[in-house]
């Protein structure tokens, strides 16, 4: 592993498939009631946001405090941020003081890169702007594997809000490393420009494309990265693009709904369909603590053993 994780692309193989592993060993912890691992005893994570998240940050915050580092939660509201410091002078600061890691997630695109060129811990980006999102995308992984056995092969379908979507083009770059087939389906106003070169196929007929998928990825619109109308109405957005119950019936049995969450239930998304069995939605949340747990320990402690005794599992989860 690289020692930052700042974008999909930075996993060969056979890094996405250690996160992988490790996450589903580190996944026992969670189902105890003591929740918690000696592993980064000692080590400082912050948690730098300065856009709003509620999966993320908690789901961050939770993965350290389970392998008993000590975590600070830096929000922007209430910094020194807010007087004008420069994201280099509050990353030098927090550095002074000793942190380990920064969890980074920003509005702007490649503030992680930027970041990772004046500290000396590791960065993860936890979603910069409309770039990337690469443990949303590990965690997509871990769940379509936990759900469907495999990744190789898999037709996954990306629906929605491709153009500001950080999350499809870290899926996008990942399925592709793990050998999955990626269709994205958006309205063309909401596709990125360059598509054409992303390891994927497009269409934008929704209905045509849904009985041939084994896994739909539903993608929130964000409204709030829009400056002028990118479709009619939410009505004819629905219509077009949403998945209702009608269009759910025309997927395979095993196919999975997935979605990374904040929903806008009845927009993209039906509740029914949302709230019903092929639905993974809480699944992938679960999934995100195990999956930040394995990047955080692979990052900052992976040649060592998570607990003291190696004689037990590299993870030491069998020994307690
Ligand atoms: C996404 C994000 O912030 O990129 N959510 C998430 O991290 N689970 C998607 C979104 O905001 O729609």
């Amino acid at each position: 592993m690289k020692r930052h994780l700042l974008s999909a692309a930075d996993l060969t193989l056979e890094d996405a498939l250690l996160v992988l592993d490790t996450a589903e060993e580190l996944a026992q912890v969670s189902e105890r009631t003591v929740k918690k691992l000696p592993t980064l005893r000692g080590r400082t994570v912050v948690n730098l946001f300065f856009e709003d998240s509620t999966r993320t940050k908690t789901s961050f915050e939770l993965a350290a405090k389970r392998l008993s580092a000590d975590v600070i939660n830096f929000a922007a509201k209430g910094s020194s941020v807010s007087k004008g410091e420069t994201l280099k002078d509050t990353a030098l600061t927090l550095e002074a003081m000793g942190t380990d890691a920064v969890v980074i997630r920003h509005s702007w695109s490649g503030a992680p890169v930027n970041l990772a060129r004046i500290i000396r811990g590791s960065v993860v980006n936890a979603g910069d702007g409309t770039h990337e999102h690469p443990t949303q995308a590990l965690l997509d992984a871990f769940t379509m594997r936990q759900r469907l056995g495999r990744l190789e092969g898999l037709k996954v379908t990306i629906v929605g809000d491709i153009l500001h979507s950080r999350v499809a083009r870290s899926n996008v770059l990942l399925l592709k490393t793990l050998g999955a087939e990626v269709t994205l389906v958006a309205p063309p106003t909401l596709l990125p420009t360059g598509v054409d070169a992303w390891p994927a196929e497009v269409s934008y007929d929704l209905d045509a494309v849904l009985p041939k998928s084994d896994v739909v990825m539903m993608l929130r619109v964000q409204r709030e990265r829009m400056g002028a109308a990118y479709f009619p109405s939410v009505r004819e957005y629905s219509r077009r693009y949403g998945l209702d119950v009608d269009r759910a019936a025309q997927l395979q049995d095993h196919t999975v709904v997935m979605h990374p969450g904040p929903m806008v239930r009845g927009m993209e998304i039906a509740s029914e369909v949302a709230d019903g069995l092929r639905s993974t939605i809480v699944d992938q949340v679960t999934n995100g603590v195990s999956v930040r747990m394995a990047v955080l320990y692979l990052l900052l402690g992976g040649s060592e053993p998570a607990i003291g005794s190696s004689s037990e599992t590299r993870m030491g989860v069998a020994a307690q």
